[in-house]
């Protein structure tokens, strides 16, 4: 139960201000409420009130516009903005002006209360000043007016106010990853972490360590504590990209988390509460891999609590010249020379099929600001470009001749630059040599027929050496008899 407070309420809707003088008045508050932007704004400058509650469309004043105002002359006062209006506009002005928190209308009386109490009792952190968040102001961190476009921004304004678990699906560069921080940068969570973790660009043995974090001298190598996502999402957002490329093991110890909502670390016994969202994605179909038993449907199932499809590129092609020009003016801003596009080079954009989607497009657009002299391009400049793009994405196909080190080079170039600068956890030797020995050592035993004796003579190791080697690594020696 909170302390009782004063409640300012203002709404040009009789019936909202009705409800909300009932459901506050019998928590104990004392509720005012008015239906105008300028009473309220008397109340806050005479100094009343310790929550503002207010409506965007009002008949004086637009609500919104009130925000900076009201937090300039007391920055402590908390406001709630309500609207009708769900647009993503709306959700991140309502932030970015220094909002307590959105609410979309209609809204669950519950959720209102609950709200209030937070903005009652959740202490005061240094956020974003209103007038730095000024400057983003109008810029939505997503391109695109589409009809499909829309439609996300509708339920992204609907989750920024909730916890929410949500699934990301869509093609490879449609702005998966854009999304999922954009629900935390506007959502409740911006004051904590995003933090990221690409499942396919994480040698398996290693990911549950990477979300979990291990104790010391829980594996070989682990010579110190190390700190997992979860830990540092704590508070924040825990964004799991690729999320169908987790392997099975760390699915099922996963979903036990999600499921009892605390974890321990790798050697670990000492459970720890989780207090993160989570926001995962995928550009695979989920379904398919549940069928094929490489999803567990009941993870799956948790996990897709609120399921966002971003379009491909193609199916909303109006969006591709304000990209265009988005991106040139970001090309520009860092120094490139202004450029423009001619209505032949345009439609020729718009009937490709952007198998890249938004990245493609993106690289495409740096191509010509940085290639390119002349100021308007026309369409051969297109052409040529996009005939040099090659049409497969280069990751996917693997060089069958690569040698096992540029291989191993590959993999731990992707498992650093998944870390963005920051590091492994500590160990990192041990670890890797494992991920090679293990292989070695089944391969051997499978080449032998599982005779540990040739198995050791071909690798030239000790007996015992070898027999310490499979017990550690928790080599399954049957499964070397193939
Ligand atoms: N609507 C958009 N507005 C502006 N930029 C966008 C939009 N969608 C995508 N982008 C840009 O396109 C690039 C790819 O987006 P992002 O990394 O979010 O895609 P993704 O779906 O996660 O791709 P992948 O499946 O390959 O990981 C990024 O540089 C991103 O900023
Ligand atoms: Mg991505």
């Amino acid at each position: 139960m909170t302390k009782p407070a004063t409640i300012l309420v203002a709404d040009d809707d009789r019936a909202i201000r009705t409800v909300l003088g009932q459901a506050l008045s019998r928590l104990g508050h004392d509720v005012r409420t008015t239906s105008n932007a300028a009473t309220l704004w008397r109340w806050v400058s005479d100094g009343e009130g310790d929550l503002v509650i207010t409506d965007v469309v009002m008949p004086d004043e637009n609500g919104l516009d009130l925000v900076p105002r009201i937090k300039k002359l007391r920055p402590e006062l908390r406001i709630i903005v309500m609207s009708a209006q769900n647009t993503l506009l709306t959700a991140v002005k309502a932030t970015e002006r220094g909002a307590f928190e959105y609410l979309p209308k209609p809204f669950d009386l519950r959720e209102l209360v609950h709200v209030v109490e937070r903005a009652l009792t959740v202490p005061h952190v240094s956020t974003t000043s209103a007038e730095e968040a000024q400057d983003a102001e109008d810029q939505l961190p997503l391109i695109g007016r589409s009809q499909a476009m829309q439609e996300i921004y509708r339920v992204l304004a609907r989750l920024m106010g909730t916890d929410l678990t949500v699934m990301i699906t869509g093609e490879s560069g449609t702005g998966k990853e854009l999304v999922a921080r954009a629900l935390h940068d506007y959502g409740k969570r911006r004051a904590g972490t995003f933090v990221a973790i690409n499942m396919a660009a994480i040698p398996r043995e290693l990911i549950e360590s990477e979300l979990f974090g291990h104790e010391k001298g829980s594996f070989t190598g682990a010579m110190a504590r190390g700190i997992g996502r979860f830990e540092q999402a704590q508070g924040g957002t825990l964004f799991l990209d690729e999320i169908g490329d987790m392997p099975l093991e760390a699915q099922t110890r996963l979903l036990r988390v999600l499921q009892q909502g605390e974890y321990t670390t790798v050697g670990g016994r000492t459970p720890i509460r989780a207090d993160v969202r989570i926001v995962a994605a995928t550009h695979r179909d989920l379904r398919q891999l549940i069928r094929q038993g490489l999803f567990r449907e009941d993870l799956f199932y948790r996990l897709n609590v609120v399921p966002i499809r971003l379009p491909p590129l193609r199916e909303r092609v109006e969006d591709i010249p304000a990209l265009a020009r988005y991106f040139f003016a970001q090309a520009s801003a860092e120094g490139l020379p202004v450029k423009s596009l001619d209505i032949e080079a345009m439609d020729r954009l718009k009937s490709y099929r952007w198998p890249g989607n938004v990245r493609e497009l993106e690289n495409l657009v740096r191509r010509l600001a940085a290639l390119y002299s002349q100021e308007v391009l026309g369409v051969d400049a297109i052409e040529a470009e996009l005939s040099e793009s090659s049409p497969a994405t280069p990751a996917a196909e693997i060089d069958s001749d690569e040698s096992l080190s540029s291989a191993a080079e590959r993999h731990l170039r992707d498992y650093f630059a998944a870390h963005k600068g920051g590091l492994p956890p500590s160990g990192l030797y041990d670890r890797v040599l494992r991920e090679i020995e293990r292989p070695l050592i089944q391969l051997s035993l499978s080449a032998t027929r599982g005779n540990q004796l040739k198995a050791a003579q071909l690798l030239g190791l000790n007996r015992n050496t070898l027999r310490k080697k499979v017990r550690e690594l928790d080599i399954d020696v049957a499964r070397g008899l193939k």
